[in-house]
């Protein structure tokens, strides 16, 4: 949530400031503002909504400077207006942040009891004022910052500049991700390598309570106990065709169409690509003793837990416990002595998904975590990470990932179903022939992108949707709903077809669309009869199901998705596609913003 760029070269800072500001509108978009240091004073621009405001600003009335700080806002104090629109000017000092500081109250009660003046609602404000303070009581901006921060309770990122020191810029992190990217002649900082990777490839992730000084040409870095230390630079692999829409109308759309090789090349990763035999080495983790294993995720992260659920308890005969991580942080919940956890993150940034790997890690648990992205907080501090390899997910909901992590929840379910004698080699064989087939599947659902466009009509102007399934079709029911849900503002829920009588059948009026996921698999009868009980009630089906079982449904053609044929390890990964796919055709439908949905961001870096 709310992303931040710094930048520092003696010259013109304010194009690469912009340029890293576009790459992080993904974890905000309500605000955004910039300040460069200019001849002794601050020039300071600030606009309500999306970046585009900003730039325009910035075209009319141009500032630029040596030094400069920057900010996208994803408001959490304050409502999303220009008042609140970081960065936040205390006297000669200037911020911008990204996190929350939880004990902001009392600090702003107290320093206004000093004599402070709020102008803001935003609890970043206390920062300003609280450097201002110590550089008051004589020291330097350097201490005046560091002893700011051992104020503050919660989590943040910040970014200073102060008037009094024009050829610096000092960074700070405690929870929320920081790096430090090396121009030409230009310093950078910046909640993320993404927001980077069109200026410069050369980047050093910050650690946790990292203080940093920087000018031009020097880096200074001191550790949480004020020790200096180096940290690594490395070259981030993110490319600027990876953070560009290459041609196609939304990072949505190319995300979905980027599945198929994604898939492909999680397929080579795991398997043998000649005898199909299992790459077990690929997965360090022996699962013939486990007891049980707890998977802890959040949002669409969850569903692919939901998912794995299944195939855990059924191909490895583990049982599973699956837990949202807000719940599971707080739930008290005991683990199992030599147990293992799972925390699955797109982003590793997750706020509460963090919380929940500390609380696992105080159980002495083995913690796993499956991850987007590389050096994210979960990918450096669990026991065992296992990237996901989907390459950077831009757009707000999330596609590419969710399969990519259901792909690798698969190949671990294998893997554990071997190790614990569970899973027969001709049967995993058999399933990796059958996940072998699945990238030229998902290329034939991509391919039949136009019935979308019609079944959005059905639903564009209804105000509740409705995603049943059973099986494994359950937790994709309730992924398809999210999907639909988080761009297309229509409300959406997921059930268990078999669960439909005990309550949700009473939201059905005449015409409530209803996405019926129908795989031709065990359930398929008991599926039909609880999706005949809400057609008999006015329901408008829409079933995404095998041929058979769209005929047994009895809608119009067109007014189905036709499905290649799946088995219970690919069903999950194929099925996504129609999901998302219906999501984005629906909200295009209706003249949305496909890739920044109200409200929302990507990163969730607070609680
Ligand atoms: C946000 C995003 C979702 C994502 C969830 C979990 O809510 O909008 O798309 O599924 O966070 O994010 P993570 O990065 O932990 O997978």
């Amino acid at each position: 949530m709310c992303g931040i760029v710094g930048a520092i070269n003696g010259g013109k800072v304010a194009s690469d400031l912009l340029t890293g500001l576009r790459r992080l509108e993904y974890r905000g978009y309500d605000s955004a503002g910039l300040a460069v240091l200019q001849n002794d004073d601050f020039h300071l621009h600030k606009a309500q909504g999306e970046l585009k405001n900003l730039e325009k600003l910035m075209k009319t009335d141009p500032i630029d400077g040596r030094v400069g700080i920057s900010h996208t806002r994803w408001a959490t104090h304050g409502e999303p207006s220009e008042l609140n629109a970081h960065p936040h000017t205390v006297k000669n000092i200037c911020v911008v942040h990204n996190g929350i500081i939880e004990n902001y109250q009392d600090l702003r009660d107290k320093l206004i009891s000093e004599g402070h003046e709020f102008l803001s609602q935003t609890d970043t404000e206390v920062i300003p004022h609280l450097i201002v303070k110590y550089q008051h009581q004589g020291m330097s901006v350097e201490v005046a910052i560091q002893r700011a921060i051992q104020d503050l309770e919660g989590a943040y990122a910040i970014c200073v500049m102060d008037k009094y020191a024009p050829d610096m810029l000092f960074a700070a992190r405690h929870g929320s991700p920081l790096v430090l990217g090396y121009g030409e002649d230009t310093h950078y900082v910046a909640s993320d390598a993404m927001a980077l990777a069109p200026i410069t490839q050369k980047v050093s992730y910050l650690e946790d309570d990292d203080f940093v000084a920087l000018n031009q040409h020097h880096v200074e870095i001191y550790n949480g106990n004020g020790t200096h230390v180096q940290r690594a630079i490395s070259v981030s692999n993110i490319k600027e065709d990876d953070v560009g829409t290459n041609g196609y109308e939304h990072f949505m759309q190319k995300e979905i169409f980027e599945q198929p090789d994604i898939i492909q090349n999680l397929f080579f990763k795991y398997f043998n690509r000649r005898t199909l035999g299992f790459r077990r080495e690929q997965i360090n983790i022996n699962f013939s003793d486990l007891k049980k294993m707890t998977i802890v995720a959040c949002g669409t992260s969850y569903y692919a837990a939901q998912t794995a659920k299944y195939w855990f308890e059924k191909y490895a005969h583990l049982p599973v416990e699956v837990d949202i991580a807000s719940e599971f942080r707080y739930r008290e919940s005991p683990m199992a002595k030599d147990g293992v956890a799972l925390f699955i993150s797109q982003s590793g940034e997750t706020a509460d998904t963090i919380a929940a790997m500390k609380y696992a890690k105080s159980w002495n648990q083995k913690t796993i975590g499956i991850v987007n992205s590389e050096r994210s907080t979960i990918a450096r501090e669990c026991d065992l990470d296992l990237m996901i390899e989907a390459g950077p997910e831009i757009g707000v909901a999330s596609t590419k990932a969710f399969t990519a992590q259901l792909m690798t929840l698969a190949c671990m379910a294998m893997k554990a179903g071997i190790d614990r004698g569970a899973l027969l080699s001709d049967d995993a064989i058999k399933m990796a022939q059958q996940l072998s087939e699945l990238p030229e599947k998902m290329r034939e659902v991509l391919d039949d992108k136009e019935i979308y466009d019609d079944l959005a009509e059905l639903i564009k102007d209804h105000s509740t949707a409705i995603f049943v399934g059973r099986g494994l079709g359950f937790p994709l029911a309730m992924e398809g709903a999210l999907k639909l849900k988080e761009i297309s503002y229509i409300h959406a829920e997921g059930f268990g077809a078999g669960e439909l009588k005990h309550g949700p059948i009473a939201l059905i009026e005449q015409g409530t669309p209803v996405i019926a996921i129908t795989p031709d698999d065990a359930l398929l009868e008991k599926n039909i009869s609880n999706i005949r009980e809400v057609q008999a009630r006015g329901a408008n089906v829409i079933p995404v199901g095998d041929c058979s079982s769209i005929k047994d449904i009895g809608v119009s053609p067109k007014q189905a998705v036709k499905m290649p044929s799946s088995t219970g390890i690919t069903m999950p990964i194929l099925y996504a596609l129609p999901m998302q796919l219906l999501a984005y055709a629906t909200t295009c439908a209706k003249g949305l913003n496909v890739d920044k949905p109200r409200n929302l961001a990507k990163s969730v870096t607070v609680e």
